[in-house]
């Protein structure tokens, strides 16, 4: 009788983002930079999921190795369904970005808003502490990022959005973690802001931005969680005062880098690789 005993098989950890459509994501070159800088051997796809199939593109992946997943449009609601434990802030978000397989089971992450913090706080050096922060915009984007911008401890979030009402429960759900108020978009009219995030989809193909009569304080920051070059809402911000003016690549990076310490627990460095995606 022979017995065949495994001399510590290696096996490639697969990873892999999940959406329709799947193609323009750029998650796959983002995990790829991150895992040269730790010399990590891993594989990671862009896998495109039917409408109606995304649970079982998600279990045969799993079935396949799979250590972990990206969640993009539309499937992000449906992943904090799939999950079986979700962490504090996808909860808050109602919507998960980072699926991670283990012997526990699928747990579901939502890594966009310390992608967003990150961005604002350690790369771009503006502090969000004591700041009055706007957020324009009431829908999944904004409810994605506001626990941890409410955990960065400004002095007040006001959320406006074209329907007052969506703005008004959205910041209702979120008082337990801060100081925070919705109303309509004219709720931001003639006041002053430190910090500016704008988080429609208004704007995204060639609109324009809402029509907000928000002042930007002296060296304040306008943040478009879209990117892409000069939005709408960047144009707009300018002319409202705002010093730095930006658009939502910073936080793709961060996200994604967040991502990867979720999975990995090493956390990569976010500059080379947004410095990669300025120059393509
Ligand atoms: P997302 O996941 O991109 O946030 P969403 O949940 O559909 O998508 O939310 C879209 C957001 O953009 C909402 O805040 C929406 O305002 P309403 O709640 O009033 O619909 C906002 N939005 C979309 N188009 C807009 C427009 N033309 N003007 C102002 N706000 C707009």
């Amino acid at each position: 009788m022979v017995s065949v005993v495994s001399t510590g098989h290696h096996m490639t950890d697969r990873y892999a983002v999940i959406g329709n459509p799947i193609a323009q994501s750029k998650s796959p070159l983002l995990h790829a930079a991150f895992a040269r800088q730790f010399g990590h051997d891993l594989r990671y796809d862009a896998i495109l999921a039917a409408p109606d199939a995304f649970r079982e593109t998600v279990l045969d992946f799993i079935a396949a190795g799979g250590r972990g997943m990206n969640v993009t449009a539309p499937f992000k609601l449906e992943a904090a369904g799939l999950a079986d434990t979700l962490t504090e802030r996808a909860r808050a978000a109602g919507a998960v970005n980072t699926l991670k397989f283990g012997p526990e089971g699928i747990l579901g992450d939502n890594t966009d808003g310390v992608g967003l913090v990150g961005d604002i706080q350690d790369r771009l050096g503006v502090s969000l502490a004591g700041r009055r922060v706007l957020v324009i915009g009431a829908g999944g984007a904004a409810r994605g990022i506001l626990l941890p911008l409410l955990r960065a401890r400004p002095a007040d979030v006001l959320v406006v959005n074209r329907t007052a009402g969506r703005a008004r429960d959205l910041a209702g759900a979120m008082a337990l973690w801060g100081r925070i108020q919705g109303g309509p978009l004219s709720a931001a009219g003639g006041r002053e802001f430190d910090v500016v995030v704008h988080a429609t989809s208004a704007g995204l193909n060639a609109g324009e931005a809402p029509a907000v009569d928000y002042r930007v304080a002296d060296g304040g920051l306008a943040y478009d969680l879209a990117y892409g070059g000069d939005t709408p809402f960047m144009r707009q911000a300018r002319d409202r005062g705002a010093g730095l003016v930006v658009d939502g690549l910073g936080m793709l990076v961060g996200q994604a880098a967040e991502s990867y310490r979720v999975w990995r627990g090493v956390l990569p460095d976010v500059r080379p690789v947004l410095e990669q995606l300025r120059l393509a």
